[in-house]
């Protein structure tokens, strides 16, 4: 595989082509972990979530003792969804609106109204393997991924400083793009398009510089110092005149990407986080949950979120429109791939991945990649 700086983007196909979305969906999404969004949002019991992992259905649901259980949304009769997608509800037991079975909130099978099933079929929930890291959770559909810790891998000291598990979510925005995930990731993983792209982002983050992060585990990462006229990631450049107390000097000056496949981004700045998640819709189409996380005590200190959320929001919008471009350039017909700059050495290997899975069938590996070495 060449250098970034040599190698040249994925053919048009990776990025129109149905067949390989569903080998993406099956392969990347279904095979492995993905994030459900904030654990906390379901905060009591009998609290339920209808979520969605690559167009496969997940229910969460908060049982009677506190803890968080995740099952496949399909109720064992006929296969009704048992919260509808992308709502909440809060009930003392799993119900389902067709024929009205219920469940208890361990998911075992409490009563069908009119008929008594047999009593050695088992028609309780199906599981779906779960856990949580740092106030997040996930679900592995296929079951047999590697432990979540090593997924996360070293991620999860670099974010300690943040205390990402003690973050409130202040606000949240759901994007649709039509664009390719692919599309969305690989933007993320670069800011050669800041200075063109993001002139209010321009104004208080160094886009010229940056470095990425030695990838040692299977995230992706890079980091671009705050403009010393700036304190803050918002359209001023002025923030809440606080900064996360564990980071070091340079993290505190610091804007910090990360990317942990296939679907989760934090990008962690001196005072807050943002997140994108991203749920691949179709060959076209990804939907993008944004949230913006504060410490604690800055929500407790009444600090107005609107800084961050109108910065991220306009940055976002700007993102989404670069995508939703390429994505239509790529798709008439006229797009030969072109050779990658260095600033997108972070592309090249997220690429070189994504390649590597194509070839050996996946899953989206973290192994290093081969680069030739420069002439
Ligand atoms: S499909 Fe759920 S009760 Fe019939
Ligand atoms: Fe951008």
């Amino acid at each position: 595989m060449r250098p970034a700086g040599r190698a040249r983007g994925l053919p048009a196909a990776a990025y129109t082509s149905d067949r390989v979305f569903a080998f993406e969906r099956d392969r990347f999404w279904r095979g492995g972990w993905t994030c459900l969004g904030r654990a906390d949002r379901l905060a009591e019991p009998g609290d339920q979530a209808g979520l969605d992992v690559a167009g496969a259905g997940v229910l969460v649901v908060r049982d009677a003792a506190g803890r968080l259980r995740t099952f496949r949304n399909t109720c064992r009769h006929r296969g009704h969804e048992l919260v509808a997608r992308d709502c909440v509800v809060r009930r003392p037991t799993v119900w389902c609106a067709y024929h009205a079975w219920v469940y208890r909130l361990d998911g075992t099978l409490r009563n069908a109204p009119r008929y008594d099933p047999p009593p050695d079929a088992d028609l309780d929930l199906l599981p779906v393997r779960s856990a949580q890291w740092r106030g997040w959770l996930f679900a592995d559909l296929s079951g047999d991924a590697p432990p979540l810790p090593d997924v996360v891998g070293d991620l999860d000291s670099v974010l300690a400083p943040y205390r990402p598990e003690e973050l409130r979510v202040v606000a949240s925005r759901s994007y649709d793009v039509a664009a390719n995930w692919k599309l969305v990731v690989e933007n993320y993983l670069e800011c050669y398009h800041c200075p063109s792209t993001h002139p209010q982002l321009s104004r208080v983050q160094r886009t010229e510089g940056g470095e990425s992060f030695t990838p040692t585990d299977g995230w992706l990462g890079g980091h671009l110092d705050l403009r010393n006229s700036a304190n803050a990631m918002s359209l001023d450049g002025t923030g809440p005149g606080w900064t996360f107390p564990r980071l070091d000097e340079d993290a505190a000056r610091q804007v910090r990407y990360h990317l942990l496949p296939p679907d989760l981004f934090v990008t962690a700045t001196p005072d807050h986080l943002v997140t994108h998640r991203l749920v691949p819709v179709a060959t076209d189409r990804t939907r993008v949950e944004c949230e913006w996380l504060l410490p604690a005590e800055l929500v407790a200190a009444g600090t107005d979120p609107g800084y961050a959320v109108d910065f991220w929001h306009t940055t976002n919008r700007q993102d989404w429109a670069a995508c939703e471009s390429v994505q239509r350039g790529i798709s008439g017909g006229g797009y030969r791939p072109g050779p990658l700059a260095p600033h997108e050495d972070l592309l090249h290997t997220f690429l070189v991945r994504v390649a590597t899975a194509y070839r050996t069938g996946g899953p989206l590996s973290p192994a290093r990649p081969t680069v030739e070495p420069a002439p």
